[in-house]
């Protein structure tokens, strides 16, 4: 924070447009940067280069050749350019040079040869508004991106958030996240954000703190309290949400101990979860995700020949580990798939690989009227079962037992509906949320896992792909490896 009041700089009369003339260089016209330079300094640097021959321009114009500032970074100087570029109206094409050429070049009296080490570094500006669109659907957000640390603060100050009840500040920070996923290039001052869509105050504050500091106070403190710790530790058990865990905090638990001390009343869920704490918090690898999935396709094939085994959720995005393996089930021919999962999950159990499983029957009805976009609905009636497999290992935890506990979900999709299940089930859950979002506010549709509903037209929208159900909504294709916001 600054402890000096900050007073505005008087600004100095921008420097004359000048002589128009061709200077002694017919080839070069300068353009120099105010920010940072300071107005007086640009004023000095400017009759010094005219002085020397050299034409400078007061204002950008399609004219500019050479572009010079100092102390900026390279994104803050192109998004500087293409403000001008909007205001002028007209393009142009200029170098954007740091003050050492500039320096350079009136020591030698002449405009000398760009070299590298002169250019300011511009990471694909171009790009930024057009990513920025302000749905998460959007836009592209792919896995790796550049700014893991500022996305981390907000998420852990979005997850703190989620912890205390406050799900829209919660939904803030995780936007604001989002956004920084999308971006082109690694962020060096909060500024090149510009007026960038969902990223409000508090977050700014945040990302400016690790900008400067590379530490975000706030977020440190979060991370040390003793709620926040606690809260993680429940909510990671498989089967505990944040108002259970919430319960507990508020009784004086504090340990996974405490839970077992104190004989508090666990469902048959959370008691799987509790005895597999360990190996459900240890990532599931993709060669592992694979495997089960073969041996669900083995099961399937089995009973049903015919039948698919789509590996969903954050491996379809291209995640190299998760949380757990989503898998999908369905049949090329509607109704043959009834049945199947609880013949397949029976056979899976009498193999001795299942630790834990619940089912649930499909509860959908497509003559039911589609619930309010914005709903709470989130989830799906799809047959389903939430599982734990036993998964033979040789290295890794669990090495000595030779077995590890994976969580598995596994759904049933009519085909029919199996594109909106297998949009519904790749997420990200950003992603997802903002989807619906978008149908609901920009189109006036509403999507679920199971359908599509036009409410201006009252009626369902088929989809035989992902790619008809963005073309329905009227939004690019965005590839699973992109989406994830
Ligand atoms: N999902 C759902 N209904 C549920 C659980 C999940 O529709 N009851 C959807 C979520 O919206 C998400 C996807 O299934 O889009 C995957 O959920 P999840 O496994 O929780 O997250 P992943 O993105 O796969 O992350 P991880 O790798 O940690 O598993
Ligand atoms: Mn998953
Ligand atoms: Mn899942």
């Amino acid at each position: 924070m600054a402890l000096v009041p900050l007073k505005r700089r008087r600004r100095a009369p921008s420097p004359p447009a000048g002589p128009l003339g061709a200077g002694r260089f017919p080839a070069v016209v300068l353009c120099l940067v105010e920010k940072r330079m300071g107005a007086s300094r640009r004023a000095f640097l400017t009759q010094l280069a005219r002085a020397k021959g050299f034409r400078v321009d007061g204002a950008y114009s399609a004219a500019v050749t050479h572009v010079v500032s100092e102390q900026n970074s390279g994104n803050e100087v192109a998004r500087w350019l293409e403000q001008q570029r909007e205001e002028c109206g007209s393009g142009g094409d200029p170098a954007l040079l740091d003050i050492s050429w500039f320096t350079e070049s009136m020591g030698a009296g002449r405009p000398v040869e760009i070299e590298s080490r002169h250019r300011l570094r511009v990471t694909a500006l171009a790009p930024l508004r057009q990513q920025m669109a302000p749905y998460a659907c959007q836009r592209r957000t792919p896995l790796l991106h550049s700014n893991q640390p500022l996305t981390e603060v907000l998420e852990t100050l979005a997850e703190e958030a989620s912890f205390s009840g406050s799900e829209g500040r919660s939904l803030a920070f995780t936007r604001a996240a989002s956004v920084l996923k999308a971006l082109p290039g690694r962020l060096s001052a909060l500024e090149e954000l510009g007026p960038l869509p969902g990223i409000g105050e508090h977050s700014r504050r945040v990302i400016q703190d690790v900008l400067e500091d590379g530490v975000s106070v706030e977020v440190e403190r979060v991370k040390l309290s003793e709620r926040y710790r606690t809260m993680k530790l429940f909510t990671r058990i498989f089967g505990v949400g944040v108002r259970t865990a919430s319960r507990w905090y508020q009784e004086g638990l504090r340990t996974l101990v405490d839970l077992q001390e104190r004989n508090t009343k666990l469902t048959r869920q959370q008691q799987a979860g509790l005895r597999h704490y360990e190996d459900l918090n240890t990532p599931v690898e993709r060669g592992e995700a694979e495997f089960i999935g073969q041996m669900v396709q083995e099961a399937v094939q089995r009973f049903l020949p015919g039948a698919s085994v789509t590996l969903a959720g954050g491996f379809r995005r291209g995640k190299p580990h998760g949380h757990d393996i989503d898998l999908l089930l369905t049949h090329p021919e509607a109704g043959r798939e009834a049945g199947l999962l609880s013949r397949v999950v029976s056979w899976l159990d009498s193999q001795g690989l299942i630790l834990y499983q619940h089912s649930q029957e499909n509860s959908f009805t497509l003559h039911e009227s589609p619930e309010a976009p914005g709903g709470r609905d989130l989830l799906d009636r799809f047959e389903r079962c939430f599982s734990i497999f036993r998964l033979e290992v040789r290295g890794g935890p669990g090495a000595a037992r030779g077995w590890k506990a994976v969580r598995v979900d596994l759904v049933v999709a009519p085909v029919s509906q199996f594109p909106f299940a297998l949009l519904g089930w790749t997420g990200s859950r950003h992603f997802e949320r903002e989807l619906r979002r978008f149908a609901g506010h920009e189109r006036k549709m509403v999507l679920n896992s199971h359908t599509l509903y036009d409410t201006r037209r009252n009626l369902f929208l088929p989809a035989a792909s992902e790619e008809e159900i963005f073309q329905h909504l009227g939004l690019e294709y965005v590839p699973p490896a992109q989406r994830n916001a």
